[in-house]
């Protein structure tokens, strides 16, 4: 598909909302798409402005983290993917991870409201705490970037949000997964979703653009941190990882104490949290 799909009309409630923002310019909307994010990383796309905004119905090869697929039914999900040039070193790539990931949360959680509580699973992880506060997957985050000269020139930030699925919609995964509907019993607007989303990225990457680091937030909102975890690497890479998540590092890498009581920092990974009801 990818350069085969042309854009659509932009639907009107979206149109209203990216016009109340005032972000998402230029924005793309397809009904069917191979990826957002492989679409503003084609050649054909390489002139658009930073800002720029592509929205789709649905993806025939969304790409999830770790080579993975991300994969929802028609309508059902916020898929999006925003291009930024932000001309940082290398180095601050995962400042963007950060602050796509804190952008999706705080949206998430504005929709849900206060009944149910959303937080980031290290690294990029978008979860919603169940009726038994038991935490499941509801999106996740691909940040792409294209460097010159150790500087990132361009960025693709990927967001899926499992927004409408039913529960037998919902992927095998290795974290449980979840929808705003399941948790919420709600049919939350994408595209209301969409302008929250965008508003909090707005603010805090203009932040960050001054120089501010999104660590500290990015920290509170990690459920990860102080908790029991176990970390798999890629198939037959290294024996799983036992311990307790303490903090993150500047680069984003988490440290776990492991059970000698060293100090391991993981850069890649699958993170599982102790389930207490699993013991
Ligand atoms: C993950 O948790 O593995 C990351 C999933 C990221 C999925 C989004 S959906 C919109 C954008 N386009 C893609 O192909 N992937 C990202």
């Amino acid at each position: 598909m990818g350069s085969d799909s042309s854009p659509l009309p932009i639907p009107p409630d979206l149109e209203a909302v990216l016009l109340a923002t005032g972000l998402g310019q230029p924005c793309y909307y397809f009904g069917a798409i191979d990826s957002t994010n492989a679409w503003l990383r084609e050649p054909a796309q390489a002139d658009l402005p930073a800002g720029a905004l592509v929205v789709a119905d649905y993806q025939s090869q969304g790409k999830g983290r770790l080579g993975r697929r991300w994969e929802a039914p028609p309508g059902s999900g916020l898929l999006m993917s925003l291009l930024v040039r932000p001309d940082w070193p290398v180095s601050q790539a995962v400042w963007l991870t950060m602050l796509a990931g804190l952008a999706a949360v705080a949206a998430v959680q504005e929709a849900i409201g206060p009944r149910r509580r959303a937080g980031l699973k290290w690294p990029n992880d978008v979860m919603l705490a169940d009726a038994h506060g038991r935490w499941r997957k509801c999106g996740g985050i691909l940040v792409e970037t294209t460097l010159d000269h150790a500087r990132i020139s361009m960025a693709v930030i990927g967001i899926g949000l499992n927004v409408t699925l039913s529960a037998e919609q919902l992927p095998p995964a290795i974290t449980p997964a979840t929808s705003l509907l399941i948790e919420t019993g709600q049919t939350i607007s994408r595209w209301a979703l969409l302008g929250d989303l965008l508003r909090h990225w707005q603010t805090s990457y203009a932040a960050a653009q001054g120089g501010l680091s999104p660590q500290p937030v990015w920290n509170q909102r990690l459920i990860t941190l102080g908790q029991a975890v176990t970390v798999t690497y890629a198939a037959g890479e290294t024996a799983p990882l036992r311990g307790v998540a303490e903090t993150t590092d500047a680069w984003g890498g988490l440290i776990v104490r492991d059970a000698q009581g060293q100090r391991q920092t993981v850069n890649a990974g699958d993170v599982t949290l102790y389930d207490p009801a699993s013991s």
